[in-house]
């Protein structure tokens, strides 16, 4: 069935073609600013179109690739489909896709991590060199050509301003009671020019809520009507469950301590199911008219909304399960009312993050004993993700809060290390470390007090007693050392701690057998 047409201005109406059309106006070799934010908003047509024309380039001996620059992470018609066909010469930011991230770390894709409140300045100073064209998912073009925005804003203010030729998407999929709902700051300036950003609370609005466009650099309007992936939440686990307990305890006691207020302070969750199972438990909680500063509103943030204990909340991006976006999509203009949708720089600057003090709730791949944290890398070389927004509310948060299962690969792997194999946060930026053991809050503690803390409360059995040896032969090798390490065994010891526990072990049953047999006439 054939949609009401959401373009409303006659000049634009003339540039309206194929997805294929669009593609082929996408010069080899260019940078691509495309919008997307964690699965919402992305362009959903052209890129898929794109990575045919690549696959046919490719056949013919003639590679096509380009540069990918987001919001963050996509979907698989945009990151999968491109980097299936390796048309991907250069990637940023966060990006969390199979294929994009099986091609980064075997030397095929470049891949630069940058913070997410980053991207938009480096792209505005020219630190990443020029932006050739935008693709962006719209909800809808007014009359007078402003646009108005979709699911997600991420950097597509920047990529509309400053590139040189524009693609939009016009997806009527997107609910037309989105309209409103932005807060798009025109600003923005490069030092010297600067000047505060004037939120002082997460429902400010600040801007206007439509992007400007200049119709002369608009090449092609494609229009579709595609959902956006929205991935279903596995319901919480057990280790989830805990690691949520121990998160609300520790908010209860520094509520009662006077720390924070009643109705807390604006929270920031990250990605994941973990950090939706914390949202979930606060509908329980004794908590009323709550706020969020945040990157991406997931399911858990929304059902707060839904029931009344969520007052408002500010992201960059919706990240909802199917489920939840039909239940957004019913009543749209109602939540409109409660959501506000910015810029990435904006929903993740620091300035804003200190002022409002938000509490900030991560996950990461690993914590040391001493508090440093590595979110991004397996065994220290390979890619995960990226750091995504993790560092940007870290850093400039009131309370940041990192949280993960204490192992990980069915129990082979503690998630609590003597040394992290790589760092994104340093010790400096993480107050507080949970597993579904316990929590430790690092605040007020010099090194070796943490070392302890972190063992006792999060570490897993199996491997508590190898970091505790560990940490004791550390202190006793390099007596009084600030922060004491066996750097030849740093990145080992839990390894070799375990094959000879396992040796051990095989050999202890071995005996046990070996007695019993013996027992037997
Ligand atoms: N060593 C090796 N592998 C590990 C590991 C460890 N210590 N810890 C986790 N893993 C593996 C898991 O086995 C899993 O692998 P699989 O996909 O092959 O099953 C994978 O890493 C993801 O682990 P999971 O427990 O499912 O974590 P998650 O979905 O909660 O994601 C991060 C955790 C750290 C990857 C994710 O939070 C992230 O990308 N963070 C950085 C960005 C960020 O914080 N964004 C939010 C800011 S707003």
């Amino acid at each position: 069935m054939s949609q009401p047409t959401r373009i409303h201005n006659q000049a634009l109406r003339a540039k309206i073609m194929s997805a294929e059309e669009a593609a082929a106006l996408i010069p080899k070799g260019c940078n691509v600013g495309m919008s997307g934010f964690t699965g919402a908003g992305y362009p959903k047509a052209v890129p898929l179109a794109l990575a045919e024309r690549m696959n046919a380039a490719h056949s013919a001996g003639a590679p096509f690739r380009i540069g990918v620059w987001t919001g963050a992470s996509t979907a698989p018609e945009l990151d999968g489909a491109l980097a299936k066909v390796d048309g991907v010469e250069l990637r940023l930011p966060y990006q969390s896709d199979p294929t994009c991230r099986k091609r980064i770390n075997a030397g095929q894709m470049e891949y630069i991590d940058i913070h997410l409140s980053h991207v938009a300045q480096f792209v505005w100073a020219g630190f990443l060199g020029k932006l050739d064209v935008a693709i962006v998912e719209i909800a809808g073009i007014r009359e007078d050509g402003s646009l108005i925005p979709s699911s997600s804003v991420g950097n597509n203010k920047t990529w509309l301003d400053l590139a040189d030729k524009i693609i939009l998407e016009v997806n009527s999929w997107q609910n037309s009671a989105l309209e409103g709902m932005h807060d798009i700051y025109y600003g923005m300036a490069l030092p010297p020019h600067r000047k505060p950003i004037p939120i002082l609370s997460a429902s400010d609005r600040i801007g206007d809520a439509y992007f400007k466009c200049d119709p002369s650099k608009v090449i092609a309007i494609v229009e579709t009507h595609s959902p956006d992936r929205n991935s279903a939440f596995s319901p919480p686990d057990a280790n989830s469950e805990a690691i949520a307990a121990h998160i609300l305890e520790f908010i209860a006691h520094e509520v009662k301590k006077g720390r924070l207020p009643q109705e807390l302070l604006p929270l920031q969750s990250g990605v994941g199911n973990v950090a939706n199972a914390v949202m979930e438990q606060l509908q329980a909680a004794p908590y009323e008219n709550l706020t969020a500063y945040t990157e991406v509103l997931q399911d858990g943030m929304f059902s707060l909304i839904k029931s009344g204990k969520m007052a408002f909340a500010s992201a960059t991006a919706l990240s909802l399960s199917p489920e939840a976006a039909a239940e957004f999509n019913r009543d749209a203009a109602l939540y409109a009312k409660k959501i506000m949708l910015r810029p990435q720089d904006i929903s993740n600057h620091p300035e804003v993050i200190r002022r409002l003090g938000v509490i900030a709730m991560n996950g990461m791949i690993e914590a040391d004993i001493y508090g440093n944290v590595n979110s991004t890398h397996i065994g220290g070389s390979s890619i995960m993700n990226g750091i995504g927004g993790s560092g940007d509310f870290a850093r400039n948060s009131y309370l940041s809060i990192f949280m993960t299962p204490s192992i990980a690969r069915n129990g082979e792997i503690s998630c609590i290390v003597p040394m992290v194999t790589h760092v994104d946060h340093t010790e400096h930026d993480v107050q507080v470390i949970v597993t579904e053991q316990g929590l430790a809050d690092l605040r007020g503690l010099s090194p070796k007090k943490r070392a302890v803390l972190v063992i006792e409360n999060c570490a897993h059995p199996t491997f508590k007693p190898a970091l505790e040896e560990y940490f004791e032969r550390a202190r006793k090798c390099s007596p009084g050392q600030h922060t004491p390490h066996i750097l030849d065994e740093a990145f080992t010891f839990l390894r070799s701690w375990r094959a000879s526990h396992e040796a051990r072990e095989a050999c202890r049953k071995d005996g046990a057998a070996q007695a019993s047999a013996w027992k037997r006439p």
